[in-house]
């Protein structure tokens, strides 16, 4: 079966977020008139404890937690507070040492690691703040790549890959290689290999800590359409308060456990010109060798195992 990747959707209907909602513990009525949206990842108990010269380190203490369908969550708090560990966690990178973890209807606790890779092959998209983008591969290369490793059910890769830059506004610059774009673009190209497997979840690690203010800006719109469509929930770390205005959700985490989870008011006052960043770039000339040879080649060189066969 043929999966096509989801597009993000356009914004301009998004309705404003009702008034800032009262935490989990603090429950009141005006909650009941949230919108009930779809759990897409269910989180219960999870707790990490690690191993270190100085003995047992918990870094996690008991994480409960629910990613709806349709939102943005932003997960904050103080370096150190377990974030990054969490997010790698819920993306099925690393196992909880307890607790129990679902996601789109899957059961990833107790599961191996070649049954969390399954896992996280088919369901999750991870942005991170550095890109991790393959320096000698161009835009639409990097994600055919990351689509044969994941994936084994998508008939045309290049097809796909294609559909998801121009998604994030970056059909003029398939051809450009990571070096030649600006970092803006590298992470509209992250953020459009997360959206080319069709992932029911995106996790992203700080994907504006490494940007100037208005390229920032720019990715956070990107992640608030991403984050629209119905079937897909997304949380984004973030150290970042610019970013509070594109969040349905702000969940904040200290010393290994939740302190506050909102929904409601963290919205920035004007948005009317948040639109991701359209650089002008001279279109770059299709390289002569296919895309799809030039990839395994690359894949094989890096030791990569690809899933499908390019082009099959
Ligand atoms: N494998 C590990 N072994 C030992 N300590 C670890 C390990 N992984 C994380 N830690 C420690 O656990 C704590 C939480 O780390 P984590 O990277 O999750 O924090 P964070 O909230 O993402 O921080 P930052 O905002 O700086 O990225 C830190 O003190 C970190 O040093
Ligand atoms: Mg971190």
């Amino acid at each position: 079966m043929t999966r096509e990747p989801r597009m993000p959707t356009d914004t301009s209907n998004r309705k404003p977020a009702s008034p800032a909602m009262p935490s989990k513990d603090n429950a009141t009525a005006s909650d009941q008139a949230a919108p009930v949206l779809p759990t897409i990842l269910s989180a219960r108990g999870i707790t990490k404890t690690v191993g270190t010269g100085a003995g047992e380190l918990t870094i996690l203490k008991g994480i409960d937690l629910e990613l709806k369908a349709g939102e943005l969550t932003l997960l904050m708090g103080p370096s150190g507070s377990g974030k990054t560990t969490l997010l790698s966690i819920l993306g099925c990178i690393l196992s909880p040492t307890t607790g129990d973890l679902d996601i789109a209807g899957e059961t990833a606790s107790g599961q191996g690691p070649e049954g969390l890779a399954d896992i996280r092959r088919r369901h999750v998209g991870f942005v991170f703040q550095s890109y991790n983008l393959f320096p000698t591969l161009n835009a639409l290369e990097n994600l055919m790549l990351a689509l044969d490793v994941r994936d084994s059910d998508i008939a045309d890769a290049e097809a796909a890959a294609s559909d998801a830059l121009k998604s994030v506004g970056l059909g003029h610059r398939m051809g450009a290689y990571p070096g030649r774009m600006s970092g803006g673009e590298k992470q509209r190209v992250a953020i459009a290999r997360a959206l080319a497997g069709a992932p029911s979840v995106i996790l992203a690690d700080e994907p504006t800590a490494a940007l100037d203010s208005e390229n920032g800006r720019a990715v956070m719109e990107l992640m608030a359409q991403v984050a629209k469509d119905k079937s897909r929930a997304v949380l984004c770390v973030t150290h970042d308060h610019r970013t509070l205005g594109y969040a349905d959700r702000v969940i904040t985490i200290e010393d290994g456990r939740i302190v506050s989870d909102e929904r409601g008011t963290h919205k920035s006052p004007d948005r009317s010109t948040d639109h991701a960043v359209e650089v002008e770039q001279p279109v770059e000339q299709p390289v002569q060798q296919q895309p799809a040879s030039r990839v395994a080649a690359a894949a094989a060189a890096s030791g990569f195992k690809l899933r499908r066969r390019p082009n099959a």
